[in-house]
């Protein structure tokens, strides 16, 4: 007697399948045409695709043969093809918009890039800010947007000390300028040193939504979002307005990676955004004299980059000139470029690079100058 599954279990299965372009499964994409379940193993699946001669056929296919000989007792899938319609369409793209970015915000930015990881203290704000004075030094045009409205600390790490964001002739904020051009925008701009912020959801929301549609980031190569720890509101919004943003996840070496592993994989499942490389920070502290001391153990950013079948950027020794730029406001990249900490972010950088897609941004004539005038945000303060 073969125990059929059922249609609710096919079903369920086929949300392991993601459309690769729209970034979401094809159950909630609503793409599953039929599903048919034979007495003799055989389960038909009619999936519908966006376009008639999509390059993507062949992944659909194999995902959903997978997806369905999981569940045991299935002989065979047949996986068949027809297109939605131009009204199927429509009510997908007014799916897909909910929550998303207004036509034309970053439009000219090439490459949103947010640096997470599962656990707090790990390095992302230091590499953030290294890493994007790095991709700055090999001539890219590059942003930092410090989402870490708890903790901030780019201002700090890129030396913006005192001055405030003005708004511009199309009322928009401009982004202020660190080393090398690189356009920088944090909650710490507008508030007074060390006064906490409280935040409650919307607000956090709207607060963020500005940062992107509000701010004139202009023509960028790469905006790199520094993320506080964890899979919190924050996260959560910007993998909602940007959707399609990579990640970059930065662990530690410590082999109980399977853990941090397991938390990363099912942040990066939950956000819905594609991970582009793990960056290990904190690996072996090599003395001048060539001791290595591997303070927090070794292999861990090896082990996570495996298991989520994804590159390892770089490994980001520890070393004292990183501990202690932070607190000068020029990232080691610059100031030392010799430091092993900085030539490991400068092949982090080229790794970024070389996984890019070769895109120009599209150029806009530049809006005519006007007299800036200083602007607050609307703050609330604890
Ligand atoms: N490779 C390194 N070598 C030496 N010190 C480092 C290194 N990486 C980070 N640090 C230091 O570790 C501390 C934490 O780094 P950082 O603030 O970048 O982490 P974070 O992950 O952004 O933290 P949070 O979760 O609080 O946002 C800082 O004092 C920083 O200078
Ligand atoms: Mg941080």
């Amino acid at each position: 007697m073969v125990h059929m599954p059922t249609r609710d279990q096919v079903i369920d299965a086929l949300r392991t399948v993601i459309d690769p372009e729209l970034r979401r499964d094809i159950v909630e994409l609503e793409m599953v045409r039929s599903v048919e379940i034979h007495p003799n193993g055989v389960v038909d699946v009619m999936v519908s695709l966006t376009t008639p001669g999509c390059p993507i056929r062949t992944h659909f296919e194999t995902g959903v043969t997978q997806a369905i000989r999981e569940l045991g007792e299935v002989s065979h899938v047949n996986v068949s093809f027809d297109v939605l319609s131009d009204n199927e369409k429509q009510a997908l793209g007014r799916k897909l918009g909910r929550g998303a970015l207004p036509e034309g915000a970053l439009a000219q930015v090439s490459n949103v890039i947010c640096i997470g990881s599962g656990k707090g203290g790990v390095g992302k704000s230091s590499v953030t800010a290294n890493l994007a004075a790095a991709l700055a030094a090999q001539g890219k045009q590059v942003g930092v947007l410090d989402a870490d409205v708890w903790g901030y600390s780019q201002p700090r790490m890129l030396g913006l000390g005192n001055e405030r964001p003005r708004v511009n002739a199309e009322r928009k904020l401009m982004p202020l300028t660190a080393h090398d051009g690189i356009s920088v925008m944090s909650i710490g701009f507008f508030i007074e040193q060390d006064a906490a912020v409280v935040w409650r959801g919307p607000m956090l929301h709207k607060a963020l939504q500005q940062f992107l549609e509000d701010v004139d980031w202009g023509a960028l190569d790469y905006l790199l979002i520094d993320l506080p720890p964890g899979t919190g509101d924050v996260s959560m919004t910007l993998a909602q307005l940007l959707p399609q943003a990579k990640f970059v996840i930065v662990t530690t070496p410590q082999p109980v990676a399977q853990k941090v592993a397991r938390r990363s994989a099912e942040m990066a499942t939950k956000l819905k955004l594609e991970i582009a490389g793990v960056i290990e920070n904190m690996s072996a502290f090599v003395t001048p004299t060539g001791e290595r001391y591997a303070v927090f153990g070794e292999g861990g950013g090896q082990l996570l980059a495996e298991e989520l079948e994804v590159p390892l950027l770089a490994k980001v020794p520890l070393t004292m000139g990183l501990r202690e730029q932070s607190d000068a406001g020029t990232p080691l990249v610059l100031s030392d470029p010799d430091d092993p900490a900085a030539q490991a972010i400068y092949q982090g950088a080229r790794g970024l690079i070389a996984l890019s897609p070769v895109e120009l941004p599209v150029m806009q004539a530049p809006a005519p100058a006007a007299a800036p005038k200083p602007v607050g945000m609307s703050l609330p303060m604890a």
